[in-house]
């Protein structure tokens, strides 16, 4: 799923070049690192869901990574994640197959991908038994900005039932979660089979189903593009994978999986995700320091020089350079907001 437009990293993330494409963590974009953690599990051809707008942008991201086969569908409009995750069940069921859909976000961290692998081996049994199963991971702060996975009983080694799954709970509520010390953090990866995913939609928001049933119906395929019927999938209403299914679902399974993840969802999980130097400083670029401590520091194409400074954030690009303090980078937002309303 690459069809996100997360503007929390504001002046790197742009509506036209949103996280997933950039590359944050390394060389590799966070699209390119999602297709390389593939490597050593026995999938298919990996499918790349995006808007049509991007389509260039992921198209040239793939062909960097050469090895990549190209097989990209687009979307004319985003629907959030519970649409696009049917239209890749209902690319798999055109192929007259029902695999298990490995899904997963384009634009997460995930440091030890040995330990990612021996999650998704241990859900495949699940999966196939007709399971959907989520991957969890330690929820550490209460954050609102997540899905809350409480977990029932132990089903063998590593892997539970899923008892109660919220999604994006009120603070008060996530305050509570944290202190029962019962729930883990959904991480936005999920697997199943392509036929159980599609009955449980058929169950749960057939509006949403009938809707890609519709838009599918109108597939094309040119160049490295599978394209839907724009108008069916205009109507089709919006909602995430999370509300639309996982919540719903009586047959979830969740596996804790301890993998080094991030949704890096703004600048100071940059920060804590990116290795430091001797200061506590995320240097990135033409950049130097004096005397400053715990800062990201990150240049696009001019020197930046910080001197007797701590916990910022600074992030020079061609066009605009943000200096914020680390605590408060998600409220960049508030200033993405400002440039919206003024056009
Ligand atoms: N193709 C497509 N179309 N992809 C989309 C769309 C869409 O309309 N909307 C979002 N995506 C992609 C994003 O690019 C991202 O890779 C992934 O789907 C998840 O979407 P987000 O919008 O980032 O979801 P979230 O972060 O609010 O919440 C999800 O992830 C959390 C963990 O990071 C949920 O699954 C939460 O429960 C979870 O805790
Ligand atoms: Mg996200």
């Amino acid at each position: 799923m690459a069809g996100g437009s997360g503007t929390r990293l504001w002046p790197l993330s742009r509506e036209l070049y949103p996280k997933q494409f950039l590359a944050l963590t390394g060389s590799n974009s966070l699209l390119q690192n999602t297709l390389e953690r593939l490597k050593g599990l026995a999938t298919a051809k990996p499918l790349i869901i995006c808007n049509e707008a991007h389509r260039f942008l992921v198209a040239e991201q793939l062909r960097q990574k050469a090895a990549l086969d190209r097989n990209i569908l687009l979307e004319p409009r985003a629907r959030n994640t519970a649409p696009a995750v049917a239209l890749a069940a209902l690319q798999a069921r055109l192929a007259g197959e029902d695999p298990l859909l490995l899904v997963l976000a384009a634009d997460h961290v995930v440091l030890d991908v040995q330990a990612f692998h021996t999650a998704v081996d241990k859900a495949i049994p699940y999966a196939q038994a007709g399971d959907l199963v989520t991957f969890g991971v330690v929820a550490r702060t209460p954050e609102t900005g997540y899905g809350y996975i409480r977990r029932g009983a132990a089903l063998g080694e590593g892997a539970f039932r899923v008892d109660k799954f919220v999604e994006k709970p009120q603070r008060a509520q996530a305050e509570e979660y944290i202190k029962s010390g019962a729930f883990d953090w959904n991480s936005g990866m999920f697997l199943f089979k392509a036929s159980r995913f599609l009955e449980e939609l058929a169950a749960h928001r057939p509006d949403i189903l009938t809707a890609c049933e519709k838009a599918f119906a109108g597939v094309s395929h040119d160049l490295d593009f599978i394209r839907i019927d724009a108008e069916a999938f205009g109507a089709c209403p919006e909602d995430s994978i999370d509300y639309a299914v996982m919540e719903k679902t009586q047959r979830a399974v969740v596996v804790p999986m301890d993998v080094g993840w991030s949704d890096i969802g703004a600048f100071a999980a940059v920060w804590e995700t990116l290795p430091k130097d001797e200061n506590g400083n995320v240097l990135r670029g033409d950049v130097l320091c004096h005397d400053s401590h715990n800062n990201l520091l990150f240049s696009e194409n001019a020197m930046v020089a910080a001197v007797g400074v701590d916990d910022l954030i600074v992030i020079q690009t061609k066009d605009a350079v943000l200096v914020s303090a680390r605590e408060r980078a998600q409220e960049v937002k508030q200033i993405v907001n400002q440039l919206k309303q003024a056009g």
